[in-house]
């Protein structure tokens, strides 16, 4: 019988002392991860291309007791990215934990949209997945301990929608270049990528959708078993999970997390 120890049980959800990176950190779920692995006693270094909201968060997470910092830096942006890992390492020394949480959409049908268009959305939603992954995999390996981490992506990656040829392409992308990066960076250096999917959750552009009485929330309704649209509050639990020992024998997933929107 494979043994477990106890010890590592009762440790295994624990981020404690790690030094989590997280991008799009000012918005709505940017904004509570960081703070949700600050609460877990992580030192959290945040960041995205909005001074003025990193620096009140900043304020508001140190009030708190948590151990944080910022960056400005825009992730589809390599030189960015680049200062970005250096900055948090001046800080904090190394990179424990990544949790990718920025994204854009403007939803436009395909005969209405530029190619510029389509291309800003890639660059935002997938090629930035690309840099901000490959620049923390070269800083993890250079440290040699591993790492974890975790990209938001959306269930739009596994299912198209109208006016989306933009954002469920990005995801999509997204989502599969996690698990190529898995088959890149776990066996050899122990470096677990996931990401986790979610359907709506409350943020300033989905606030709308959320009025009982509409027909889009009925609607969303009849498609989630959970009986309500999510919080950024309902995905600190998988994140958490993704980025500690518990979750070191999952590697490449794309994580259902959508209140069982996958099972009507
Ligand atoms: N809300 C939902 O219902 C929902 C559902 C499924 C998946 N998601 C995904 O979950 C993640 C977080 O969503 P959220 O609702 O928290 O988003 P949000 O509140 O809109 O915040 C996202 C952050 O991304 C950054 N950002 C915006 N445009 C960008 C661009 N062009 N390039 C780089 N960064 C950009 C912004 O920060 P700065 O301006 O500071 O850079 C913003 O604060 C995103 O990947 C989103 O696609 C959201």
């Amino acid at each position: 019988m494979v043994p477990v120890e106890k010890s590592f049980v009762q440790n295994m959800f624990s981020v404690e002392g790690k030094v989590a990176l997280v991008t799009g950190a000012t918005g709505a779920l940017g904004c509570v991860l960081a703070k949700a692995y600050g609460y877990a006693g992580a030192k959290v270094f945040m960041t995205g291309r909005n001074d003025k909201k990193l620096k009140a968060l900043e304020d508001e997470f140190k009030a708190e007791g948590i151990d944080c910092g910022y960056f400005v830096a825009d992730p589809a942006k390599e030189e960015d990215v680049d200062a970005l890992i250096k900055a948090c390492v001046a800080k904090y020394g190394e990179i424990n934990i990544l949790a990718v949480a920025h994204g854009f959409n403007k939803p436009q049908n395909v005969l209405e949209q530029s190619v510029a268009d389509w291309q800003y959305i890639m660059d935002a939603d997938c090629k930035s997945v690309y840099i901000v992954t490959k620049y923390v995999a070269h800083q993890m390996v250079a440290q040699g301990k591993g790492g974890k981490m975790v990209v938001v992506t959306s269930q739009r990656s596994k299912r198209g929608m109208a006016g989306y040829t933009g954002y469920c392409t990005s995801k999509g992308g997204a989502d599969l270049m996690v698990s190529c990066l898995a088959c890149d960076l776990t066996a050899k250096y122990g470096i677990n990528v996931n990401s986790i999917c979610p359907t709506v959750f409350r943020s300033d552009l989905t606030e709308w959708m959320f009025d009982p009485d509409s027909a889009v929330y009925k609607n969303f309704l009849n498609r989630e078993p959970i009986g309500r649209l999510g919080e950024p509050a309902d995905f600190v639990g998988y994140a958490l999970f993704l980025s500690s020992a518990a979750s070191d024998f999952i590697t490449g997933s794309n994580a259902d997390c959508s209140g069982g929107y996958l099972v009507v």
